[in-house]
């Protein structure tokens, strides 16, 4: 079945994308109008939906009559004329105005997707997957032409844009914004849920009514998460986590992004997403091209779980390399919170035999085993290893961890120069930075200049030798500081605004040549925690740290936010110490909170009390039996943290055969006796088993379960049901 559609007589394009449509059309100008987006509709019923300007033939043109700001849904925004919504292109023209204003010019529907040259994007597994419409827009003075792309997927309702800008004209132009995605909304009452942060504690879940005039919603830090992440959420006032309207946007893109939301009067709301337009600028000398990264739309009626649930399936399905979407990821043990820059090979080895013996598989060198780092002002870059520290070269050190019967991994900081090292004192021209003007020494380092190629090949050329000697399982691909004094000494004025988005093209570049070079090797994502937590990042490396606080009552607010749009397969989930010396949270729930993520230990296991680390074994086991729920099965929440004091949430098997669930109680109350809780997501028909307790599947969806609290010995308490269909 067709899932794009055109109405050669209304002008009308309709994706068909899972259970939703899309629709907009092309106004007698040949500029693009939204019409709709929500649960299936019939090309009749949205014909019917222009409000009476559908229909209208040139002379009279509709776009000359509208009343200014209010009253226009736009598709693709033009830049000052006839409207003063946010724009979703500005081009300079060789004559100094921005006047931009892409009219329609043609299209074509194919079957498949084609991928991003340069960028990571949604693949297909098979053509069948989806329909890709493109359009073509010219802004007539200039010539600069846009190719619009829209891919409708066959099974989620989801939707990939992006779009290619060319000049076609004569003279050079300058791209000052291009949005990956617009959108709008009419007559709605929306809130918006939008997910900012700071270095641990990433993705705080914040829901608003949306009031009129423009937010923004961004990240300007040259980083995707730490402040804000992508994954915004516009929805009906009155929905739930089961019920409701909910409209997602998602980005595939790990540098500086924007999400605009504009509400205007008369309740027009217009919705862009891209690069975040300040500071960024594109030259274009005629016949050049600008990729713009993909953005994703999705839409629920079923409420914001299976809005989640949507991405989840997504970015399993489509985003993460085939090769880890169903492949165990192993338990690893990091040494970083246990030892710091204070390790040698005996403590490794030490720590190496205990993991061993608990079931652990893996064991993390985290930061300090490279030149002199024996501290964070040094060292960044310089990638060969400390044979003083490690007690010999890299090889040996892997092959004893590796005669422990553990995989082995390392720590790398790629697109990173300490001021104090021998790479820097080589090339001081390499960082990033601005002519006459003091860097800012973040973390005592500068950003590498990733915009010249010559630096992102020494970065691959001496990390790959490493990989290569110690033949790693894994790598843990860091970055710890926010890009400010943004310039490049390799490129002219004119270009100086493409380096941030040109560094991110190197991060991807090395990501590219890295992956295809070490095809069974992990990546696990991080920057200072969750501050690099994307969709981009995922198509590489099919899981991320999920922040550098690993105190499981401050976890359960930042995995929620995170789970919003990214599944729990993908957050690096640790049991760590208690982190915060004020909170105390047993062992069980340090674990079962880890439990929804990719598994570890982020401590000195040699360090932990006797009766915790006697837990260690049975963990290890819990998770190796229980992880395909987790990983490939959905998601539900069934608490807010940021507004309930009891939190609980439950994966399911695709099948409904098995269930996870978990609920932690944060706070002890004399005065309160348990939860029930009903259960989603489960087969009605069927019967459950914990192997103590049976209850049909009706009875925990209608009735629920009775979590009782006689146990619950503190703060901090946790439960974890695995239950099994008879
Ligand atoms: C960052 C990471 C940590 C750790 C340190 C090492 O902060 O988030 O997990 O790797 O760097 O310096």
């Amino acid at each position: 079945m067709a899932m794009i559609l055109f109405d050669e007589e209304r002008k009308v394009f309709r994706l068909d994308a899972g259970n939703s449509s899309y629709a907009f059309y092309i106004t007698p100008s040949g500029r693009l109008r939204h019409l709709y987006w929500g649960p299936s509709m019939d090309t009749t019923d949205l014909l019917d939906l222009g409000g009476g300007t559908l229909n209208v033939e040139p002379p009279f043109d509709p776009e000359e009559n509208q009343n200014g700001r209010g009253s226009q849904l736009w598709e693709f925004g033009p830049n000052d004329l006839g409207t003063k919504a946010p724009a979703s292109a500005i081009v300079r023209n060789a004559d100094g105005n921005t006047a931009t204003d892409p009219r329609y010019v043609s299209h074509r529907i194919i079957a498949g997707k084609p991928r991003l040259p340069g960028l990571p994007s949604t693949f297909l597994n098979s053509d069948d997957e989806a329909e890709t419409l493109e359009i073509t827009l010219v802004d007539q003075p200039t010539k600069v032409e846009f190719l619009l792309r829209y891919t409708a997927f066959r099974d989620l309702p989801v939707i990939a844009r992006s779009a290619v800008v060319t000049n076609k004209g004569d003279a050079p132009v300058d791209l000052q914004k291009i949005m990956s995605l617009t959108t709008s909304f009419r007559h709605e009452d929306l809130d918006v849920i939008y997910f900012d942060g700071f270095w641990a504690k990433e993705r705080q879940y914040h829901r608003e009514r949306l009031q009129g005039g423009m937010r923004v919603l961004g990240a300007d830090s040259g980083y995707s998460s730490h402040t804000m992440n992508s994954c915004v959420v516009l929805c009906d006032p009155k929905t739930t986590e089961e019920f409701g309207r909910a409209y997602g946007v998602l980005f595939v893109y790990s540098g500086k992004f924007a999400v605009e939301v504009e509400q205007a009067p008369l309740y027009r709301t217009t919705l862009n997403l891209g690069i975040h337009p300040v500071g960024f600028s594109w030259y274009l000398e005629p016949g050049e091209s600008f990729q713009s990264p993909e953005a994703l739309q999705a839409v629920s009626d079923n409420g914001l779980g299976a809005l989640s649930r949507s991405w989840h399936d997504l970015i399993r399905q489509h985003i993460i390399n085939p090769k880890w979407r169903t492949a165990k990821r192993p338990i690893l043990c990091n040494n970083w919170e246990a030892m710091h820059f204070q390790f040698s090979k005996e403590k490794l080895m030490e720590l190496g035999k205990t993991a061993k013996a608990n079931g652990i598989e893996m064991l993390v060198l985290d930061d300090g085993w490279f030149g002199k780092r024996d501290n964070e002002r040094c060292a960044l870059g310089d990638w060969y290893a400390n044979t003083e520290k490690i007690g010999g070269t890299m090889g040996e050190l892997a092959e004893a961890v590796r005669s422990l019967g553990l995989k082995f991994g390392l720590w790398f900081e790629p697109e990173m120069v300490s001021g104090d090292s021998d790479l820097y004192r080589a090339h001081p021209d390499w960082a990033i930075q601005v002519p006459n003007r003091r860097s800012t020494y973040q973390r005592f380092q500068f950003m590498l200049d990733f915009s010249r190629k010559e630096v992102v090949d020494h970065v691959y050329e001496t990390i790959s030798a490493v990989i290569e000697e110690a033949k790693l399982d894994y790598m843990k691909w860091d970055a710890n500081r926010e890009m400010t004094e943004v310039g490049s000494l390799a490129f002219p004025p004119e270009r100086q605004g493409e380096i941030a988005h040109r560094f991110i093209l190197g991060v991807y570049d090395l990501y590219e040549r890295i992956t295809k070079r070490f095809p069974n090797m992990l990546i696990e994502g991080c920057s200072a925690g969750g501050g690099r937590f994307d969709a981009g990042i995922l198509y590489y490396s099919p899981q991320i740290w999920t922040s550098d606080n690993s105190d499981a009552f401050d976890r359960l607010a930042i995995q929620y936010g995170t789970s919003f749009a990214y599944p729990c397969s993908t957050m690096g989930a640790h049991v760590a110490r208690n982190w915060f010396p004020q909170r105390y949270s047993p062992v069980e729930t340090r674990a079962a909170v880890a439990f929804s993520g990719t598994f570890g230990y982020e401590l000195d296991l040699n360090q932990m009390p006797p009766e915790e680390l006697a837990q260690v074994k049975g963990q290890c086991e819990f998770y190796h039996k229980h992880h395909h729920i987790v990983e490939q099965g959905d998601y539900y929440r069934l608490a807010n943290p940021f507004e309930e004091k009891t939190v609980a949430w439950m994966h399911v098997t695709k099948d409904k055969s098995e269930f996870l669930l978990t609920v932690v109680f944060t706070r002890w109350d004399h005065a309160y006796e348990g939860q029930t809780l009903r259960l989603p997501g489960l087969d009605l028909n069927a019967t459950y088993t914990d192997g103590e307790h049976t209850w049909t599947g009706k009875r925990l969806a209608h009735a629920g379960i009775e979590i009782s609290h006689s146990s619950f010995r503190s703060d901090m308490f946790s439960i974890v049901i695995h239950g099994k269909r008879v």
